[in-house]
């Protein structure tokens, strides 16, 4: 089974550390969105892509490396970290993963920390995220990906 990560994570590198977390499990390749215009998706059984979610949705690069690829029937999932551990604002990307008929295999947030505009006036939120618990989330997500589908 060859998998990769893709992740967008300029805000604190938390979505880095989910991404790392994740590749570590199941043994994955994770590379930066800006080295990314160049996979061959083909090559793979199991694609990821993560990022922070900036102003209601993923890093527009990798929205576009996403509208740019050739996902057809391909495994997929997607993850972000933002201020709440909530999926609701995977739906953009989601809509474009099943517009080109991928098979997404599931969608994972966990809490990042936030230090934006004013938030950094009070130290930011969701401060110390993605912590243990959300890395081991991260990994078991993954884990279970594999067990279930490859
Ligand atoms: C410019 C900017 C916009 C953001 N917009 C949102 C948002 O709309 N919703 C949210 O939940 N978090 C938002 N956040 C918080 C980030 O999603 C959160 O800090 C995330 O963990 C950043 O990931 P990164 O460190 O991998 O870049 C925003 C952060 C930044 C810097």
């Amino acid at each position: 089974m060859k998998a990769i990560i893709i992740y967008s994570s300029y805000h604190h590198g938390n979505t880095k550390k989910v991404a790392l977390a994740m590749g570590e499990a199941i043994n994955a390749e994770v590379i930066e969105e800006a080295q990314a215009k160049t996979i061959d998706f083909s090559k793979y059984d199991l694609i990821g892509f993560g990022s922070g979610i900036y102003a209601f949705g993923f890093n527009k690069k990798m929205v576009e490396l996403i509208g740019n690829a050739s996902l057809e029937s391909k495994n997929v999932f997607v993850f972000s970290t933002n201020d709440s551990g909530s999926t609701k604002n995977h739906k953009a990307v989601l809509d474009i993963l099943n517009s080109k008929n991928a098979n997404i295999l599931g969608s994972f947030s966990c809490k990042g920390w936030d230090t934006f505009g004013p938030f950094k006036l009070i130290g930011g939120v969701s401060k110390n995220h993605p912590d243990e618990a959300d890395l081991k989330a991260a990994r078991d997500f993954v884990k279970n990906i594999c067990d279930n589908n490859m």
